[in-house]
Protein backbone atom coordinates (compact mmCIF):
# COMPACT_ATOMS: atom_id res chain seq x y z
CA UNK A 1 0.00 0.00 0.00
CA UNK A 2 0.80 3.33 -0.30
CA UNK A 3 0.43 5.99 2.52
CA UNK A 4 0.22 9.17 2.01
CA UNK A 5 0.90 11.46 4.58
CA UNK A 6 -0.56 15.42 5.31
CA UNK A 7 -0.38 16.63 8.91
CA UNK A 8 -1.68 20.34 8.25
CA UNK A 9 -4.08 20.05 5.43
CA UNK A 10 -5.84 22.98 4.16
CA UNK A 11 -8.90 24.04 2.72
CA UNK A 12 -8.48 26.46 0.03
CA UNK A 13 -11.02 29.70 0.18
CA UNK A 14 -10.45 31.44 -3.92
CA UNK A 15 -12.04 35.20 -4.21
CA UNK A 16 -11.56 36.50 -7.22
CA UNK A 17 -12.60 40.79 -6.83
CA UNK A 18 -12.45 42.99 -9.65
CA UNK A 19 -9.31 45.29 -7.66
CA UNK A 20 -8.60 44.65 -3.89
CA UNK A 21 -9.07 48.00 -1.89
CA UNK A 22 -7.06 47.72 1.34
CA UNK A 23 -9.39 49.13 4.32
CA UNK A 24 -12.07 49.23 2.23
CA UNK A 25 -15.33 46.27 1.80
CA UNK A 26 -13.89 44.38 -1.12
CA UNK A 27 -16.87 42.54 -3.25
CA UNK A 28 -16.00 38.97 -5.10
CA UNK A 29 -17.25 38.07 -8.40
CA UNK A 30 -17.08 34.76 -8.04
CA UNK A 31 -15.55 31.90 -5.17
CA UNK A 32 -14.32 28.71 -5.33
CA UNK A 33 -13.69 26.16 -1.91
CA UNK A 34 -10.61 23.76 -2.84
CA UNK A 35 -9.51 20.63 -0.47
CA UNK A 36 -5.70 20.13 -0.58
CA UNK A 37 -2.67 19.00 1.14
CA UNK A 38 0.27 17.88 -0.59
CA UNK A 39 0.38 14.60 0.47
CA UNK A 40 -3.91 14.57 -0.72
CA UNK A 41 -2.68 16.01 -3.98
CA UNK A 42 -0.45 12.72 -3.84
CA UNK A 43 -3.09 10.40 -3.15
CA UNK A 44 -5.63 12.37 -5.41
CA UNK A 45 -3.40 12.29 -8.70
CA UNK A 46 -2.38 7.96 -7.70
CA UNK A 47 -6.01 7.74 -7.98
CA UNK A 48 -6.59 9.19 -11.01
CA UNK A 49 -3.57 6.94 -12.58
CA UNK A 50 -5.55 4.04 -11.11
CA UNK A 51 -3.40 3.34 -8.05
CA UNK A 52 -4.83 2.97 -4.68
CA UNK A 53 -3.39 5.06 -1.79
CA UNK A 54 -4.37 5.59 2.08
CA UNK A 55 -4.24 8.82 2.97
CA UNK A 56 -3.07 9.85 6.55
CA UNK A 57 -2.97 12.65 8.69
CA UNK A 58 -4.47 14.93 11.45
CA UNK A 59 -7.64 16.94 11.02
CA UNK A 60 -10.26 19.06 13.54
CA UNK A 61 -13.61 20.48 13.73
CA UNK A 62 -16.14 21.50 10.98
CA UNK A 63 -13.48 21.98 8.14
CA UNK A 64 -11.51 18.67 8.84
CA UNK A 65 -15.10 16.68 8.90
CA UNK A 66 -15.96 17.91 5.38
CA UNK A 67 -12.26 17.13 4.36
CA UNK A 68 -12.74 13.78 5.16
CA UNK A 69 -16.58 13.25 3.50
CA UNK A 70 -14.63 14.93 0.07
CA UNK A 71 -12.13 12.26 0.44
CA UNK A 72 -14.61 9.75 0.54
CA UNK A 73 -16.80 11.42 -2.10
CA UNK A 74 -13.40 10.88 -3.98
CA UNK A 75 -13.25 7.49 -3.52
CA UNK A 76 -9.62 7.55 -1.31
CA UNK A 77 -9.00 5.74 1.71
CA UNK A 78 -8.14 7.82 4.75
CA UNK A 79 -7.58 7.62 8.05
CA UNK A 80 -7.49 10.84 9.77
CA UNK A 81 -6.55 11.35 13.34
CA UNK A 82 -9.44 13.83 15.01
CA UNK A 83 -7.63 16.49 17.11
CA UNK A 84 -10.01 17.67 19.92
CA UNK A 85 -9.26 21.53 19.48
CA UNK A 86 -9.76 23.78 16.61
CA UNK A 87 -10.21 23.51 12.81
CA UNK A 88 -8.58 22.28 9.94
CA UNK A 89 -7.29 25.66 8.56
CA UNK A 90 -9.01 27.75 5.67
CA UNK A 91 -5.90 29.19 3.08
CA UNK A 92 -7.68 32.06 1.79
CA UNK A 93 -6.30 33.40 -1.95
CA UNK A 94 -7.25 36.83 -3.36
CA UNK A 95 -7.13 37.11 -7.16
CA UNK A 96 -7.54 40.98 -7.87
CA UNK A 97 -8.41 40.23 -11.91
CA UNK A 98 -4.95 41.28 -13.36
CA UNK A 99 -3.83 37.64 -11.82
CA UNK A 100 -2.17 38.83 -9.35
CA UNK A 101 -3.06 36.41 -6.16
CA UNK A 102 -2.48 37.27 -2.56
CA UNK A 103 -2.18 34.28 -0.14
CA UNK A 104 -2.54 34.03 3.58
CA UNK A 105 -2.07 30.57 4.58
CA UNK A 106 -3.56 29.85 8.11
CA UNK A 107 -1.11 28.26 11.15
CA UNK A 108 -3.81 25.22 11.47
CA UNK A 109 -4.72 23.23 14.59
CA UNK A 110 -2.60 22.56 17.65
CA UNK A 111 -1.19 19.22 17.84
CA UNK A 112 -1.09 18.05 21.41
CA UNK A 113 1.74 15.02 22.24
CA UNK A 114 -1.10 12.34 22.85
CA UNK A 115 -2.68 13.01 19.47
CA UNK A 116 0.76 13.13 17.93
CA UNK A 117 1.48 9.62 19.58
CA UNK A 118 -1.61 8.19 18.19
CA UNK A 119 -0.81 9.25 14.80
CA UNK A 120 2.61 7.99 15.20
CA UNK A 121 1.61 4.73 16.80
CA UNK A 122 -0.66 4.55 13.67
CA UNK A 123 2.24 4.81 11.33
CA UNK A 124 3.90 2.01 13.37
CA UNK A 125 1.34 -0.06 13.47
CA UNK A 126 0.04 0.32 9.90
CA UNK A 127 2.75 0.40 7.30
CA UNK A 128 4.82 -2.35 6.16
CA UNK A 129 7.39 -4.43 4.22
CA UNK A 130 6.90 -3.48 0.80
CA UNK A 131 5.10 -0.45 1.60
CA UNK A 132 5.71 3.23 0.90
CA UNK A 133 5.24 5.97 2.98
CA UNK A 134 4.93 9.58 1.58
CA UNK A 135 5.95 12.65 3.67
CA UNK A 136 4.94 16.04 2.13
CA UNK A 137 4.84 19.28 3.01
CA UNK A 138 5.20 21.87 6.23
CA UNK A 139 3.65 20.64 9.61
CA UNK A 140 1.49 22.03 11.97
CA UNK A 141 3.29 24.46 14.25
CA UNK A 142 5.05 23.21 17.28
CA UNK A 143 5.91 19.98 15.72
CA UNK A 144 9.23 21.22 14.56
CA UNK A 145 11.86 20.16 11.83
CA UNK A 146 12.93 16.85 13.46
CA UNK A 147 9.04 15.48 12.36
CA UNK A 148 9.67 13.30 9.68
CA UNK A 149 12.64 11.77 10.72
CA UNK A 150 10.96 11.05 13.99
CA UNK A 151 8.51 9.36 11.80
CA UNK A 152 10.99 7.76 9.89
CA UNK A 153 12.24 5.93 12.98
CA UNK A 154 9.23 4.60 13.66
CA UNK A 155 9.30 2.18 10.52
CA UNK A 156 13.06 1.90 10.20
CA UNK A 157 13.55 -1.76 10.76
CA UNK A 158 10.49 -2.38 7.97
CA UNK A 159 11.32 -2.34 3.91
CA UNK A 160 9.97 0.59 3.50
CA UNK A 161 9.92 3.16 0.40
CA UNK A 162 10.50 6.49 2.06
CA UNK A 163 9.37 9.82 -0.02
CA UNK A 164 9.80 13.00 1.52
CA UNK A 165 8.96 16.43 -0.15
CA UNK A 166 9.58 19.34 1.88
CA UNK A 167 11.21 22.26 2.75
CA UNK A 168 14.92 23.06 4.44
CA UNK A 169 15.50 21.07 7.55
CA UNK A 170 12.49 19.07 7.39
CA UNK A 171 13.77 17.36 4.10
CA UNK A 172 17.80 17.71 5.27
CA UNK A 173 17.02 15.86 9.01
CA UNK A 174 15.63 12.63 6.92
CA UNK A 175 18.67 12.00 4.81
CA UNK A 176 20.62 9.71 7.27
CA UNK A 177 17.84 7.51 7.39
CA UNK A 178 18.66 7.05 3.59
CA UNK A 179 14.86 8.11 2.09
CA UNK A 180 14.15 6.37 -1.05
CA UNK A 181 13.46 9.67 -2.80
CA UNK A 182 13.53 12.77 -1.91
CA UNK A 183 12.04 15.57 -4.41
CA UNK A 184 13.08 19.74 -3.85
CA UNK A 185 12.24 22.09 -6.37
CA UNK A 186 14.85 24.71 -7.13
CA UNK A 187 14.82 26.86 -4.97
CA UNK A 188 14.88 24.11 -1.76
CA UNK A 189 17.34 22.32 -3.18
CA UNK A 190 18.85 25.85 -3.08
CA UNK A 191 18.00 26.26 0.35
CA UNK A 192 19.38 22.99 1.17
CA UNK A 193 22.72 23.36 -0.33
CA UNK A 194 22.88 26.69 1.04
CA UNK A 195 23.58 28.45 -2.71
CA UNK A 196 22.18 29.80 -5.37
CA UNK A 197 22.51 26.80 -8.30
CA UNK A 198 21.22 28.11 -11.99
CA UNK A 199 23.15 26.22 -14.50
CA UNK A 200 22.38 22.18 -15.33
CA UNK A 201 26.07 21.22 -13.72
CA UNK A 202 25.23 22.90 -10.42
CA UNK A 203 21.60 21.79 -10.09
CA UNK A 204 23.43 18.48 -10.91
CA UNK A 205 26.17 18.95 -8.36
CA UNK A 206 23.29 20.37 -5.71
CA UNK A 207 20.88 16.96 -6.16
CA UNK A 208 24.44 14.63 -5.89
CA UNK A 209 25.06 16.34 -2.80
CA UNK A 210 21.84 15.23 -1.00
CA UNK A 211 22.67 11.74 -2.52
CA UNK A 212 25.96 12.23 -0.42
CA UNK A 213 23.94 12.80 2.45
CA UNK A 214 21.82 10.25 2.48
CA UNK A 215 19.08 10.22 -0.16
CA UNK A 216 18.85 6.93 -2.81
CA UNK A 217 17.22 9.24 -5.32
CA UNK A 218 16.94 12.65 -5.85
CA UNK A 219 14.75 14.32 -8.13
CA UNK A 220 14.49 18.06 -8.41
CA UNK A 221 11.69 19.77 -10.46
CA UNK A 222 12.59 22.56 -12.07
CA UNK A 223 8.96 24.14 -13.18
CA UNK A 224 8.85 24.68 -16.90
CA UNK A 225 12.51 24.31 -17.12
CA UNK A 226 11.82 19.72 -16.47
CA UNK A 227 13.47 17.83 -13.72
CA UNK A 228 16.78 16.23 -13.43
CA UNK A 229 16.82 13.13 -11.46
CA UNK A 230 20.40 11.63 -9.30
CA UNK A 231 19.08 8.49 -9.28
CA UNK A 232 20.85 5.36 -6.77
CA UNK A 233 22.86 4.17 -9.85
CA UNK A 234 24.60 7.31 -9.73
CA UNK A 235 23.35 8.40 -13.09
CA UNK A 236 21.74 11.84 -13.85
CA UNK A 237 19.17 12.03 -16.22
CA UNK A 238 17.34 15.35 -17.01
CA UNK A 239 13.89 16.00 -18.96
CA UNK A 240 12.60 18.94 -20.48
CA UNK A 241 9.30 19.96 -19.31
CA UNK A 242 5.94 19.21 -22.05
CA UNK A 243 5.44 22.19 -24.00
CA UNK A 244 1.90 23.50 -23.61
CA UNK A 245 -0.44 26.49 -22.19
CA UNK A 246 0.17 26.11 -17.94
CA UNK A 247 -3.47 27.34 -15.94
CA UNK A 248 -2.65 26.14 -12.77
CA UNK A 249 1.24 24.63 -11.32
CA UNK A 250 -0.30 24.44 -7.78
CA UNK A 251 -0.04 20.67 -7.04
CA UNK A 252 2.66 20.09 -10.14
CA UNK A 253 4.95 18.75 -8.13
CA UNK A 254 3.04 16.55 -6.14
CA UNK A 255 1.67 15.24 -9.37
CA UNK A 256 5.22 14.38 -9.97
CA UNK A 257 5.90 12.62 -6.81
CA UNK A 258 2.46 10.46 -7.50
CA UNK A 259 4.05 9.96 -11.14
CA UNK A 260 7.50 8.68 -9.82
CA UNK A 261 6.02 6.86 -7.05
CA UNK A 262 3.60 5.32 -9.77
CA UNK A 263 6.84 4.44 -12.27
CA UNK A 264 9.38 3.50 -10.14
CA UNK A 265 9.08 -0.45 -10.45
CA UNK A 266 9.82 -0.10 -14.36
CA UNK A 267 12.66 1.93 -13.26
CA UNK A 268 13.74 5.07 -12.77
CA UNK A 269 14.10 6.60 -16.33
CA UNK A 270 10.39 5.34 -17.16
CA UNK A 271 9.30 6.78 -13.31
CA UNK A 272 10.84 10.27 -14.32
CA UNK A 273 8.99 10.74 -17.69
CA UNK A 274 5.73 9.23 -15.87
CA UNK A 275 6.94 12.19 -13.14
CA UNK A 276 7.27 14.50 -15.73
CA UNK A 277 4.07 13.78 -17.96
CA UNK A 278 1.93 14.40 -14.51
CA UNK A 279 3.17 17.54 -13.49
CA UNK A 280 3.08 18.76 -16.60
CA UNK A 281 -0.59 17.12 -16.54
CA UNK A 282 -1.36 19.38 -13.84
CA UNK A 283 0.19 22.14 -15.38
CA UNK A 284 -2.08 22.38 -18.15
CA UNK A 285 -5.70 21.40 -15.99
CA UNK A 286 -7.48 23.59 -14.05
CA UNK A 287 -7.28 21.00 -11.12
CA UNK A 288 -4.92 17.79 -11.03
CA UNK A 289 -3.35 15.62 -13.75
CA UNK A 290 -6.16 13.56 -15.15
CA UNK A 291 -4.61 10.37 -16.53
CA UNK A 292 -6.23 10.79 -20.09
CA UNK A 293 -3.81 14.01 -20.60
CA UNK A 294 -0.63 12.34 -18.27
CA UNK A 295 -1.22 9.43 -20.81
CA UNK A 296 -1.34 11.73 -24.32
CA UNK A 297 1.97 13.42 -23.38
CA UNK A 298 3.73 10.26 -22.12
CA UNK A 299 3.49 9.31 -25.96
CA UNK A 300 5.06 12.30 -26.59
CA UNK A 301 8.87 13.30 -27.51
CA UNK A 302 10.03 15.91 -25.80
CA UNK A 303 9.88 14.48 -22.38
N1 LIG B 1 4.71 25.51 -16.88
C1 LIG B 1 4.93 24.19 -16.94
N2 LIG B 1 4.92 23.56 -18.14
C2 LIG B 1 5.13 22.23 -18.22
N3 LIG B 1 5.39 21.43 -17.15
C3 LIG B 1 5.43 22.01 -15.94
C4 LIG B 1 5.19 23.42 -15.76
N4 LIG B 1 5.28 23.70 -14.43
C5 LIG B 1 5.54 22.52 -13.82
N5 LIG B 1 5.66 21.52 -14.71
C6 LIG B 1 5.95 20.10 -14.45
O1 LIG B 1 5.68 19.83 -13.08
C7 LIG B 1 6.91 19.52 -12.38
C8 LIG B 1 6.87 20.07 -10.99
O2 LIG B 1 6.76 21.48 -11.05
P1 LIG B 1 7.41 22.48 -9.98
O3 LIG B 1 8.89 22.43 -10.10
O4 LIG B 1 6.74 23.79 -10.19
O5 LIG B 1 6.97 21.80 -8.61
P2 LIG B 1 6.80 22.43 -7.15
O6 LIG B 1 7.47 23.77 -7.09
O7 LIG B 1 7.24 21.41 -6.19
O8 LIG B 1 5.20 22.58 -7.08
P3 LIG B 1 4.16 22.34 -5.87
O9 LIG B 1 4.96 22.29 -4.60
O10 LIG B 1 3.20 23.49 -5.97
O11 LIG B 1 3.45 21.06 -6.12
C9 LIG B 1 8.03 20.09 -13.26
O12 LIG B 1 9.26 19.44 -13.03
C10 LIG B 1 7.44 19.81 -14.66
O13 LIG B 1 7.58 18.44 -14.98
MG1 LIG C 1 6.68 21.29 -4.14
Amino acid sequence: MIYTLTLNPAIDYRMNTQKIIHGDTNRALSEELSFGGKGINVSKVLKNLGIESKALGFCAGFTGAALVSHLDECGINNDFVELCGGNTRINVKLCDGQNCETEINACGPKVSEDEKNILFDKIKNTVSDGDTLILSGSVPSGMGGETYACIIELVKDKNIRIVVDAQGELLLNTLRHKPFLVKPNLSELCGIVGKDLSTPDEIAGGAKKLRELGARNVLVSLGADGALLADENGIITSVCSHKGDAINTVGAGDSMVAGFVAGADEGYEYALRLANACGGATAFSVGLAEKECVEKLLKTKNA
